[in-house]
């Protein structure tokens, strides 16, 4: 054990340490692809991207394995917002993001063609935090997990 952790446990054992901190979760409820609705608790200030990874599928973002674009620009993975109690206002970011995506400009050296006009109750799930309780999103797309998986045949 090095001496910080020395110093860590004995800070613990003598009450000094900082006092855990208290996990926060709100609900948000994604209304799926199929129509069903799946509520999930979702750790405050996570987006409803990251907290989409509890649901069978997370949403998906048009990349190969899944996840977040490196700098926030692809707008794949666009959602609906049904009810936006309890998320982050949108920023100047996301918007400029909506924005480009709905005019066309090419992301990441690509070309990419005029995606839908940004409507009031557009978001793009990995900007919009969690912040409390009762959102209600939909979501147009789910990962696909199969378009990872390799040939079970292995051929
Ligand atoms: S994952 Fe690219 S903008 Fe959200």
């Amino acid at each position: 054990m090095s001496i910080f952790g020395i110093r860590k446990r004995l800070k613990a054992a003598l009450g000094m340490g900082r006092p855990p901190r208290e996990i926060v979760r709100y609900r948000v409820t994604y209304v799926l692809p199929d129509g069903t609705e799946q509520v999930v608790e979702a750790e405050e200030r996570y987006s409803v991207l990251m907290a989409s990874q509890a649901l069978a599928s997370p949403i998906g973002t048009g990349r190969r394995a899944g996840g977040t674009c490196p700098d926030g620009g692809c707008a794949e993975c666009r959602v609906q917002i049904l009810d936006a109690t309890g998320l982050s206002p949108m920023t100047d970011a996301e918007r400029r993001s909506l924005d480009a995506a709905a005019r066309g400009e090419p992301h990441e050296g690509r070309v990419r063609r005029p995606g839908p006009p940004v409507t009031p109750d557009a978001r793009l799930a990995c900007y919009a935090k969690v912040v409390g309780d009762g959102a209600r999103v939909r979501v147009s797309e789910l990962f696909d997990y199969d378009s990872i998986r390799g040939d079970p045949s292995g051929s």
